[in-house]
């Protein structure tokens, strides 16, 4: 199992603690799926953890670079990483087990869900938290690139957000194009395949505020990736919300702006969001 990181380099080196055994885990029910490959529910050193299999095609070079910057992160809205391993071309990752399934399933499952404007403004909240450890980083700021509801996990009875999957996949642009994907979500400049910043999770972040306040899928009739992202690049947005007070549609329509220079920090999101959420508890 160490074969792969035998030739790395000092700084791999680090990753060596995350080794496990392959024979440690005992894969269970599969749980979700993505062009990667697929995420089990597993049992590894007497604890419930989420187990994601790479295909065998997955560049290991890109997976250990994934697992380099998931080793370093910390922090209670990030999936935690425990471990990696692999076995015969297979490459696994270890992962802190969300029992609350995604946001997406849990607004657009088969039973309409039932929750407050306080709750929505929570995850959101969560969200922007995690996203601001990230980008907090250093000596280089980490890009999630792929906000979703989908890798959203919800743990707690609904109550705590964690975001997971990112950096998983070298050129997610390509990998999106083919069918309507994250489009929805998508900032115009990585669509279009422009150099990107940090800024670009905070239109994916205004996409799933407004998400989780309209209880309703973005651009849902519409299942071509590229139409989508027309739309957006015309300067279409989801519609704005009736019911939406003031200062929470400001900061969501700023966060969406088309240049990337005009959106907010997600720090300073944070702490707008914090100032908010005081009214709703
Ligand atoms: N699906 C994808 N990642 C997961 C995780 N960490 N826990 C539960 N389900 C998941």
């Amino acid at each position: 199992a160490a074969s792969a990181s035998a030739s790395a380099s000092a700084s791999q080196d680090s990753l060596q603690a995350f080794y496990v055994n392959f024979s440690e885990i005992t894969l269970g029910e599969k749980v979700g799926h993505g062009s990667y490959g697929v995420v089990c529910k597993a049992i590894w050193r007497n604890q419930l953890v989420a187990v994601k299999e790479f295909f065998a095609s997955a560049e290991q070079k890109d997976i250990e670079k994934e697992v380099k910057q998931l080793s370093r992160v910390k922090h209670p809205n990030i999936i935690a990483l425990h471990g990696i391993s692999s076995y015969q071309q297979a490459t696994y990752l270890i992962m802190e087990y969300a029992e609350g399934g995604s946001l997406h399933n849990f607004l657009h499952g088969k039973v309409k869900p039932v929750y407050s404007l306080a709750h929505a403004m929570s995850w959101a909240r969560q969200c922007a938290e995690g996203v601001a450890y990230l980008h907090g980083m250093t000596p280089k700021p980490l890009i999630h690139r792929d906000l979703k509801p989908l890798n959203l996990l919800l743990t707690n009875k609904g109550r705590n957000l964690k975001i997971c999957d990112f950096g998983t996949v070298a050129d997610k642009s390509t990998m999106m194009t083919n069918n309507r994907g994250s489009a929805a979500w998508m900032a115009p400049e990585v669509f279009e395949g422009s150099k990107y910043t940090e800024k670009c999770d905070i239109f994916s972040w205004a996409i799933v505020l407004w998400e989780v306040l309209s209880r309703k899928q973005p651009f849902k009739d519409i299942d071509n990736a590229y139409t989508i992202q027309w739309k957006i690049y015309k300067g279409e947005r989801p519609p704005l919300l009736d019911n939406c007070p003031k200062h929470i549609e400001q900061l969501m329509t700023a966060c969406w702006k088309t240049a990337p220079e005009d959106r907010p920090s997600m720090q300073y999101i944070v702490g707008v969001m914090n100032e908010i959420i005081k009214d709703y508890v």
